[in-house]
């Protein structure tokens, strides 16, 4: 297999170095220094954008971004949870070798001296800096965000994060919860703000700072921690989803055939007061009807209202003088089902849990434009304000009328929406990516040294990626006129991602198991046309998996069945599929490497 990687690092050497002499080119033709880099992490945050397709979301400031950017349409995390995840990405290596698939080893002490893209850039020359949650917080990080290593100063948290838990979700008779749904006045707050608002003022702060001198490159990571839970957003941005436009998920019953290890029975949302209250069965609810609409109501508006933020924080981008070189990153950490599968949250191997938004903006390269404007959108005045409109001016006499109205409504609404999406151009890439390619891609894409590729275990190396650059396919998308293309360059054929479990059947602790609790790891891998995922014996003393000892076995044919609703592993005629998808598996991430 290592013989695999060299091949491509020999054959590929020349044409990367064209690409790199290019980008180079690109930027000091433009009369500029170093890029500095603006890397936007969003806390749980699947493609429910605009750009994506979405076409009920209001996300324009993202959308915005997206149009001056390539998007990356097949983009998975290595493991549905924060901590892991961020991990991973940050060192560029999987969880097989951070060791990291809960939040409680931090991988300097428990798995090796990794070297992560923030320090990196430090060290090559930037101020390094992080607001919000950019890595996990507490003992995964070594309980100072990887500070010294990683920041050239600590890193800012929001003080009204400290309410995460607490009880500020307003109910009936003035009484107070701690809920899922949680629309609010801000003022009212404790701390009278909420945390995205704190850490875009904080990062705006550090614009205005860094513009007094220029002297210096920038790598800011702003971490946004909407849309996740709890749903405590300003409360008007609930008005852009009105309830009868909501819609159950497409596929929200459990999937057929699927082996019960899978199954991930959403333990943090039954601790909260609101869903206590629906008295749901563990570990299968499902949940009323009603509450997902509320649900995925509110998480739309919480990614509304996260978009507001990125998009002040570009704005002030701009203002401040740098949008014109400064690389623009947004990545989510994993997704989130919105009751797929009858499921909730993130803690699976789905598709709903592991795909992400990716977009990645190059000034000079990605938009061509010298001065890239970055003007705030504000969602709130965007569609909704015909259809407020539109409801006042119309005295309802009967519930048919309403109906009637609404229906009216919203064909207005999605005809505005519709039109807009046609006119906009995004260069999209469906080629399959992986978090852990961001470190070498963005360190390509600003001229760093790009790390080589790990050899096996790699525990004594500080500097290497289990990923690979994804810079030649931005500059070739960059220069393809056509929008929606894949490049035709080879890139990888697959990409990986695991969960693991406690236990066959569900359990309390089946979303979030403990280290010394897994005893099961199930392994899934996603082509252009197939996710096939195998759940396997797994020892966490020695962190071995046993490949012969299989709990489960999942296959899902996404041309014919994107919602992933039935499992097909189990069928004979699928017998040489899955054996063949199964070796590949089993080989790993070197072996879908282009050659
Ligand atoms: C993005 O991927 C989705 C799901 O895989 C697919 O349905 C959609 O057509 C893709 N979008 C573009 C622009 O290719
Ligand atoms: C880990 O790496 C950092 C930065 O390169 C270095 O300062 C530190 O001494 C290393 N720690 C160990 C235990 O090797
Ligand atoms: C900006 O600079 C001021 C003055 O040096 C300092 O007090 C403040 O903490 C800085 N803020 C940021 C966000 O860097
Ligand atoms: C400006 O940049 C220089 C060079 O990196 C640095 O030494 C200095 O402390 C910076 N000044 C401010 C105000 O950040
Ligand atoms: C849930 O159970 C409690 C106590 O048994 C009961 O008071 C409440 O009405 C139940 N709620 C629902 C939605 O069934
Ligand atoms: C960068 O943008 C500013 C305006 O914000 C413009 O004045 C300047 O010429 C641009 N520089 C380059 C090299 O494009
Ligand atoms: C909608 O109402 C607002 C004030 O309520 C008004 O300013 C705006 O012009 C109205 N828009 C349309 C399209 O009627
Ligand atoms: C792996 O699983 C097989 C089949 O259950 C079993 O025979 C073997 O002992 C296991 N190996 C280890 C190292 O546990």
């Amino acid at each position: 297999m290592s013989v695999k990687s060299c091949t491509m690092d020999t054959s590929m050497s020349a044409y990367v170095f064209v690409v790199i002499l290019s980008l180079i080119s690109t930027i000091t033709n433009a009369g500029l220094s170093k890029p500095s880099v603006l890397f936007i992490v969003v806390d749980d945050l699947r493609p429910a954008l605009g750009c994506y397709g979405n076409s009920l979301m209001v996300t324009p400031n993202i959308d915005n971004l997206a149009t001056k950017s390539v998007l990356f349409n097949n983009t998975f995390v290595q493991q549905a949870l924060c901590g892991p995840s961020r991990t991973s990405f940050l060192t560029s290596r999987r969880p097989d070798t951070t060791h990291l698939y809960d939040f409680y080893s931090y991988w300097r002490k428990a798995a090796g001296n990794f070297t992560t893209l923030p320090q990196h850039f430090k060290q090559n020359g930037y101020f390094t800096q992080s607001v919000g949650k950019v890595f996990h917080p507490g003992v995964s990080s070594g309980h100072t965000d990887d500070f010294p290593y990683s920041w050239s100063v600590p890193a800012y948290h929001p003080p009204t994060q400290a309410y995460k838990m607490a009880k500020v979700c307003p109910g009936p008779k003035g009484n107070v919860y701690m809920d899922i749904v949680c629309p609010v006045t801000v003022k009212d707050q404790p701390g009278g703000s909420l945390p995205d608002i704190q850490s875009r003022e904080f990062a705006v702060n550090f614009f205005k700072n860094m513009s007094a001198n220029h002297s210096q490159p920038f790598f800011l990571a702003v971490g946004f921690h909407k849309p996740h839970i709890p749903l405590k957003y300003p409360k008007e941005y609930r008005d852009l989803y009105p309830l009868n436009k909501i819609k159950l998920a497409h596929h929200h019953t459990f999937p057929l055939r699927l082996p019960l290890v899978a199954w991930n029975p959403w333990t943090d949302l039954r601790e909260r007061d609101d869903i206590k209250a629906l008295n749901l069965s563990f570990p299968f609810g499902p949940v009323t009807k009603d509450y997902q609409l509320l649900m995925r109501q509110s998480y739309y508006a919480a990614t509304s209202y996260m978009d507001s933020q990125v998009g002040l924080l570009l704005d002030a981008l701009h203002t401040h003088g740098f949008s014109n070189n400064t690389i623009v990153v947004l990545v989510g950490d994993h997704g989130w089902s919105l009751g797929e599968h009858q499921e909730w949250s993130k803690y699976s191997n789905f598709e709903v849990s592991v795909r992400v938004p990716l977009i990645i903006h190059v000034p000079g390269l990605t938009d061509k434009h010298t001065d890239i404007t970055f003007q705030y959108k504000d969602p709130l005045k965007q569609v909704h304000v015909k259809y407020r409109n539109h409801s006042r001016s119309n005295l309802v006499q009967t519930q048919r009328e309403k109906i009637d109205i609404q229906k009216n409504y919203f064909k207005e609404y999605n005809v505005i929406r519709s039109k807009e999406f046609s006119l906009k151009k995004y260069k999209v890439s469906n080629d399959l990516m992986e978090l852990v390619d961001l470190f070498p891609t963005i360190s390509e894409l600003a001229g760093l040294p790009v790390p080589s590729t790990c050899p096996p275990n790699p525990f004594k190396i500080d500097l290497c990626t289990e990923g690979s650059s994804a810079a030649k396919l931005i500059q070739s998308i960059s220069h393809t006129d056509s929008s929606r293309q894949s490049t035709g360059l080879r890139w990888k054929s697959a990409v990986f991602s695991q969960y693991p479990r406690p236990s066959v059947e569900p359990q309390e602790n089946s979303d979030k198991p403990h280290l010394k609790d897994i005893r099961i790891m199930g392994y899934t891998m996603r082509t252009q046309q197939y996710r096939y995922t195998e759940w396997v014996q797994f020892d966490p003393a020695t962190f071995h998996m046993n490949w012969s000892r299989v709990y489960g076995t999942e296959l899902y044919l996404r041309n014919s069945d994107p919602d992933e609703a039935e499992n097909m592993a189990y069928f004979s005629s699928y017998a040489e599929l899955r054996s063949s998808l199964s070796r590949v598996l089993h080989e790993g991430w070197r072996s879908v490497l282009p050659t």
